[in-house]
C-alpha cells in the first residue's frame, strides 16, 4: 500500500474506532458532533418511543448524550431515564453534565453493553438506540435482549443510517456492520416484536427508525 494511502487508512480507522467507542481527547470532539450529526435521528427516535411523563426509558449507546436530555424531558419530573454505554468516557461525560438529575434519581447512567444490559426484564416502557447496533456482532442477541428489558406493549426503537448512504461513507469500511433494514427488522421480530419501519428523510443521512412493540 502506497504510504499517503496508508495515512488515510489508519486516519479512517481510528475514526471508525471514535465512533463505535469515542474515548480520550478525541472522544470529547466525536460526543460534540455525534449530538450535531445526528440531533435529528435521535430527536426522531425519542418522538416514536413515545414514553410518557412518568415513565422509565432508556438510552442504549447514547454517545454525546442528546437522547439522555430529551427522554429526561419527556419522562420529566417523576420519570427515570437509564443511559447505558460501553464508553467510559462518554459516562463520565454525561455524569458530570447531569449531576442534578443523577442525584434526584432521575437519571441512571450504567456501564452496559447491547447485548448484556444490566436492567431487570420488562424494566421499561421504552428503549431508544440510534447508530449502535454497527458495532454488534451479532445482531439478534442484542435485539433479543433489548426487546428482553422492555416490557409487553412498550416501545423499542432502533434508528440505523440507510446502509447504502452509509455505505459512501468513507469511514464505514473499517469496522461498521452495515446490514440491510429487513435483516434488522428479521431480529427484532424473531426476538418477538412487532415492528413498524418509519423513514426519517430530513436528517444529514436518512435513516431508518424501527419501531418495535415486544408482545
Ligand atoms: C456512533 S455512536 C452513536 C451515539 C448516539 N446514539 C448517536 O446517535 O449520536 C455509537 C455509540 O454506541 C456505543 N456502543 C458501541 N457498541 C455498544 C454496545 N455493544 N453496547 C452499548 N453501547 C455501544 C459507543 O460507545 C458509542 O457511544
Amino acid at each position: 500500500m502506497a504510504p499517503m494511502n496508508s495515512v488515510r487508512a489508519r486516519l479512517l480507522s481510528s475514526l471508525a474506532g471514535q465512533l463505535g467507542n469515542p474515548h480520550g481527547v478525541l472522544g470529547k470532539g466525536i460526543a460534540f458532533v455525534l449530538n450535531r450529526g445526528n440531533k435529528a435521528a435521535i430527536a426522531g427516535a425519542v418522538e416514536a418511543a413515545s414514553v410518557a411523563p412518568g415513565g422509565t426509558a432508556a438510552d442504549v449507546g447514547f454517545g454525546g448524550g442528546a437522547g439522555l436530555s430529551l427522554l429526561l424531558d419527556r419522562v420529566g419530573a417523576d420519570g427515570v431515564v437509564h443511559g447505558v454505554e460501553i464508553s467510559a468516557d462518554m459516562l463520565a461525560r454525561a455524569r458530570s453534565g447531569h449531576g442534578s438529575d443523577i442525584e434526584s434519581g432521575r437519571l441512571r447512567l450504567l456501564e452496559g453493553s447491547l447485548t448484556a444490559l444490566p436492567l431487570p426484564d420488562d424494566s421499561l416502557d421504552a428503549a431508544i438506540t440510534v447508530n449502535t447496533v454497527y458495532f454488534v456482532p451479532d445482531l439478534r442477541a442484542a435485539c433479543a435482549e433489548l426487546a428482553r428489558v422492555v416490557r409487553p406493549g412498550g416501545r423499542l426503537v432502533v434508528g440505523i443510517g440507510d446502509p447504502d448512504a452509509m455505505a459512501k461513507l468513507p469511514f464505514t469500511p473499517y469496522g461498521f456492520t452495515l446490514r440491510p433494514v429487513p435483516e434488522v427488522i428479521a431480529a427484532l421480530e424473531q426476538a418477538g416484536c412487532q415492528v413498524e419501519h418509519r423513514r426519517l428523510a430530513n436528517t444529514p443521512i436518512p435513516h431508518h427508525l424501527l419501531v418495535a412493540t415486544p408482545r
